[in-house]
């Protein structure tokens, strides 16, 4: 399995912040945005990533996550020019994704998923598209999955005014190798998109769609705008000083995937002077 990270996009909800410098740069406490999904990715046991941004940013992009050498993954990267959809990440990345299934993780999204690699990751179907449905209180602002009660999917709704569930779809997808060809079917909608939740309803009508529910153990926070920003800070704030542990800390999912040994988590830690490094290096004594 491949992945996408996909970090493009305009940010104009956290306007003037990202005048000069993309969303997924900016902090989100200890770590710039784009490290949460980006171990999330490699949480899930995907290594080979390509990261799509804006021509802007994509020097920033790579300035910070290099080669992916560094922890035992491959980052490529390329660009999309205008914010025409998510979907359309799968167009971009066509050659990359060649032959093998792909994730798509948005570079906005966070998740504190404590079962994702143990129980989530092994029972994701390897043909179809599997999504997650996250309860939340303001659904209207995302993609909405409605079910019955013998958990049947009954509808599938792009930013609803009148929502027909809570439960809204998380920016982390997986699809099999029939993504591109999906898309290729796709019309851009009336604000000039091609969606995702167009994508996510090919693979419904063609019973192909599994939907797993994220469980109240986990979290998924979105940052789009500088309230849910600033709550996704103090969420891991408080989640990092009570618990001692690190949420979205690349080099810690790295080496615990076994993709970096000792040696090079300690080189990793080393220039950095702070709670940051004495983490990883606490990770060595663990
Ligand atoms: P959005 O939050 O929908 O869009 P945005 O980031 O441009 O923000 P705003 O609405 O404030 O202008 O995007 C969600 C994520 O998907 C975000 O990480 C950016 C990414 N994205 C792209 O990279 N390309 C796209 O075409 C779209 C629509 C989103």
């Amino acid at each position: 399995m491949k992945g996408i990270l996909l970090a493009g996009g305009a940010g104009t909800r956290l306007y003037p912040i990202t005048i000069p410098i993309s969303k997924q740069i900016i902090p989100v406490y200890d770590k710039p945005m784009i490290y949460y999904p980006l171990s999330t990715l490699i949480a899930s046991g995907i290594n080979e990533i390509l990261v799509i941004t804006t021509p802007k940013d994509l020097p920033l992009f790579k300035s910070l996550l290099l080669d992916g050498k560094q922890w035992g993954c491959s980052i490529s990267y390329a660009t999309q020019n205008q914010p025409k959809g998510i979907a359309e990440a799968f167009l971009i990345a066509q050659d990359f994704i060649g032959k093998d299934n792909v994730s798509l993780i948005l570079g906005d999204n966070i998740f504190y998923f404590p079962s994702l690699s143990s129980i989530v990751i092994p029972s994701i179907k390897s043909i179809g598209a599997s999504i997650f449905a996250y309860h939340v209180s303001d659904p209207s602002r995302y993609g909405v999955v409605e079910f019955n009660e013998q958990n049947k999917i009954m509808s599938i709704e792009e930013k609803p005014e009148k929502p027909k569930s809570n439960y809204a779809i998380p920016g982390f997808y997986f699809f099999d190798n029939n993504v591109v060809n999906y898309v290729k079917q796709l019309k851009p909608s009336p604000r000039g998109e091609l969606e995702i939740t167009d994508l996510i309803k090919k693979y419904h009508e063609q019973n192909l769609l599994n939907v797993i529910q994220m469980n109240k153990g986990t979290a998924w926070l979105d940052t789009g705008t500088v309230s849910s920003l600033m709550e996704a800070s103090q969420f891991v704030q408080v989640l990092e000083n009570r618990q001692g542990l690190k949420v979205g800390c690349v080099e810690e999912q790295a080496y615990c995937k076994k993709y970096i040994n000792d040696s090079q988590l300690k080189k990793l830690a080393k220039p950095y002077n702070n709670g940051y490094g004495q983490y990883l290096i606490s990770l060595l004594n663990d």
